[in-house]
């Protein structure tokens, strides 16, 4: 899509300012092809993946973005080999022993991390419970499946005593319930697929995909998705705002 040279022309803080981008989510695919062309193991790129995540993560905060929600392991993910499965959760586990770093983020993992073993489940809590309160936050979905988390909230509301849910109940029981729904959706390795993430939150996200493979993803690609984010009419079934509005409409 062309980027009018206002935008073009504006500072990247400015323009997540200006453009309401509080809630950025990526699809953080490729990391098996990264290893593969340089005929290294896929662990080598998901080594790589989870550095390159970091960077990008505090970069988010650095330009202004209040949440991010990283899709890190899906709950289809444990059908890789053990041995790759195993390396992503050595990473995960070294990546929480590395988190103290990070003064002003609040952690949350989305999905069902605690089932993948005691050891992540514990983990996964006390850095939780360590950063609850903090200004930016970053969501992290691991053992995440957008269907089981919408399944879940309906089980929850049943646990209630519900007989009728509405949609406010639905968002209100999803692991997400205290961030906005997610504005901007990034997916990096190709796939023009959202791959059971962030089904229901993704109502009405605008979805970006980019061929760039996720360890080779910059802080300059973040500039240009959230360029082309700007430049995006959202209309949320609308009309755009530039159009003329009838009485008592374009609320
Ligand atoms: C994304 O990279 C990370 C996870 C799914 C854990 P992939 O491992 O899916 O990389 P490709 O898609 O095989 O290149
Ligand atoms: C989606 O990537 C999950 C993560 C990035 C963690 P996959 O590589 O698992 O997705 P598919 O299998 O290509 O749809
Ligand atoms: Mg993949």
């Amino acid at each position: 899509m062309a980027i009018n040279r206002e935008i073009g022309n504006l500072p990247v803080t400015e323009l997540v300012k200006q453009s309401g981008l509080r809630h950025i989510a990526f699809i953080m695919d490729g990391n098996g092809r990264w290893a593969k062309k340089r005929i290294l193991p896929r662990e080598a790129g998901h080594k790589v993946g989870a550095d390159n995540f970091k960077t990008i993560v505090r970069y988010c905060k650095k330009i202004g973005i209040e949440c991010c929600t990283v899709y890190a392991f899906s709950t289809e993910n444990i059908k890789r080999p053990q041995r790759e499965v195993e390396a992503l959760f050595r990473l995960l586990i070294s990546f929480i022993e590395e988190a103290g770093e990070e003064r002003d983020i609040e952690f949350r993992f989305i999905g069902e991390p605690g089932q993948l073993g005691e050891t992540i489940g514990r983990r996964t809590r006390e850095l939780e419970d360590e950063t609850r309160g903090r200004p930016y936050r970053l969501n992290i979905a691991f053992n995440y499946g957008g269907r089981a988390e919408i399944v879940r909230a309906v089980n929850r509301l049943i646990a209630e005593g519900k007989t009728a849910v509405t949609e406010e109940d639905i968002s209100a029981n999803l692991y997400t319930n205290e961030c906005p729904e997610p504005d901007l959706i990034v997916r990096t390795g190709a796939e023009m697929r959202i791959s059971n993430f962030l089904l229901w939150q993704a109502a009405y996200a605008e979805l970006y995909f980019t061929d760039r493979l996720w360890p080779d993803y910059t802080t300059a690609d973040v500039d240009e998705a959230v360029r082309v984010f700007a430049s995006r009419s959202r209309r949320f079934g609308g009309l755009d705002k530039n159009e003329p509005q009838g009485a008592g409409e374009g609320k």
